[in-house]
């Protein structure tokens, strides 16, 4: 090899090492190299790649600019951060929203943002930007495509609705705790079909939006549609975080199959917002999400740097019935597999980054030590709970927390839980992911995970391979 080369590949080679050494550093969830990042948005798998569009400031770490940045990957797991996508220009930024396959194209839809500016209010509305090779996107002349005068209008989801062969946008208004659906021929031109809400859980406001529809027990002649709502404050765990409606839409009305006061929460934990799906996925399979693993409460004062805001793993998302009804259940995306080192059944070679898939008897009491925090389940009130008031808390007062969920575990069936922890997370997906709770931690020390009380049945643990490269 020549020497330049050899100088070239060391200094990519160091700069990786660098990043990855970074304290806090993700090692297998997205975040970007540099700067802010709040929700996952835009996400599509277009031509045998998924795209993850994200809020990204390009100019410091905390929000500000609001630009789409822009990863790439083969299969959901690895991500390359390629140059951001649509950037904000003349005082408009570029706000959460979805893209759609159209054509040869990919179609982008976001929320313009513009600020109250001397004595005026804000506004936002919708706007499109297409790309032709999935690198660089252009902004369509026409822009707005969607305007109703409003302060606060956003987050539009597109999709394809084959039954009736249009486009239909779910669009949030947040002050008012509704949904409202609009259909287009063409993506530029919007008639209003109908509005959902309020309905669930209606403290602080509604935004973000996804809206899939999903086989219930695995049954494609059985589907329901999920209609999934960021909150912000007011989640059950404090803070942001999000609720989902389950029900039918038949092209023009979206109908909740719960009483209108039914608040179903989609994870238990503080960490959990804004999850969104991809686009576009091949036809057979089920729907694969990615949430912002933040609170805005706090996120502005995480401890890292040069980079703030990082992602979930890849999450499918299917419905179970219940006895309480049809539930959401997401568990951890099969291709997660691919980056586990040798299986091991002792905790005590975990570190860093691993994934623990255990087995334990659901009458007995039970905990785990983790990195940060403690993971407890109590037989009597069959909950689980994480507990992060140890580690390093002082990133705000409303940081140290313990979060909790009910089980519901039929009769002899064991608590099951898979744990993901990375270096400033831990994803717990139990009861076979019919519960979720997501949390950020910040560990003052390394230590392996080890058991605090009770014992596991089984135990399988796989070391994570660091997606950077
Ligand atoms: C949610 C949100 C969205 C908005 C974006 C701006 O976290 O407030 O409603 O589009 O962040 O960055």
């Amino acid at each position: 090899m020549r020497p330049l080369a050899l100088v070239l590949l060391a200094a990519v080679a160091c700069g990786a090492a660098t990043i990855r050494d970074e304290p806090y550093r993700p090692q297998f969830h997205f975040s970007p190299e540099r700067n802010w990042t709040n929700d996952p948005c835009g996400l599509i798998y277009s031509k045998g790649e998924y795209h993850l569009f994200f809020q990204f400031n390009p100019e410091g770490d905390q929000w500000g600019h609001m630009t789409w940045g822009h990863a790439v990957s083969p299969d959901s797991v690895h991500w390359n951060e390629v140059s951001p996508a649509i950037p904000e220009a003349n005082g408009v930024m570029i706000f959460t929203g979805s893209s759609v396959q159209d054509g040869k194209r990919i179609a982008s839809i976001y929320t313009g943002h513009r600020g109250p500016q001397g004595g005026q209010p804000g506004r936002q509305n919708q706007n499109l930007a297409f790309s032709e090779d999935g690198r660089t996107w252009t902004k369509f002349e026409g822009n707005p495509v969607l305007d109703i005068g409003e302060e606060d209008f956003r987050d539009p989801k597109v999709f394809w609705h084959e039954p009736t062969r249009r486009w239909v946008m779910v669009v949030m208004l947040p002050k008012q705790y509704k949904a409202q659906f609009y259909a287009s021929s063409d993506l530029k031109k919007w008639t209003h079909l109908s509005d959902f809400g309020p309905e669930g859980a209606t403290t602080g406001i509604w935004e973000c939006p996804d809206f899939y529809e999903v086989p219930v027990d695995g049954n494609r002649k059985n589907t329901r549609w999920v209609l999934k709502i960021g909150i912000n404050p007011g989640h059950v765990s404090g803070g942001s975080g999000e609720q989902y409606f389950v029900g039918r839409f038949d092209g023009t009305r979206f109908v909740n199959d719960n009483p209108k006061d039914t608040i179903l929460w989609t994870d238990y934990g503080r960490d959990c917002y804004c999850e969104f799906s991809f686009a576009n996925a091949p036809r057979d399979r089920a729907p694969v999400a990615v949430g912002w693993m933040s609170n805005w409460q706090y996120a502005g004062k995480t401890p890292t740097a040069p980079w703030r805001g990082q992602f979930t793993i890849p999450r499918r998302l299917s419905l179970e019935t219940t006895p309480s009804g049809i539930r959401l259940v997401q568990t951890p995306a099969a291709a997660l597999a691919s980056l586990r080192g040798p299986r091991t059944s002792k905790l005590s070679d975990l570190k860093d980054a691993y994934e623990i898939a255990l087995t334990a008897d659901a009458g007995k009491r039970f905990s785990m030590s983790l990195p940060g925090g403690e993971l407890i389940y109590e037989p009597a009130s069959r909950q689980i709970s994480f507990d992060r008031t140890r580690g390093n808390v002082d990133v705000d007062a409303r940081f140290p927390s313990r979060t909790a969920a009910q089980l519901d575990i039929a009769a002899g069936q064991p608590l099951t839980l898979r744990i993901f922890v990375d270096r400033s997370s831990v994803e717990v997906f139990a009861d076979g992911g019919r519960v979720t709770m997501t949390n950020l931690v910040y560990p003052t020390e390394a230590h392996a995970p080890a058991l605090t009380s009770g014992a596991a049945v089984k135990v399988e643990a796989w070391a994570l391979r660091s997606i950077w490269r």
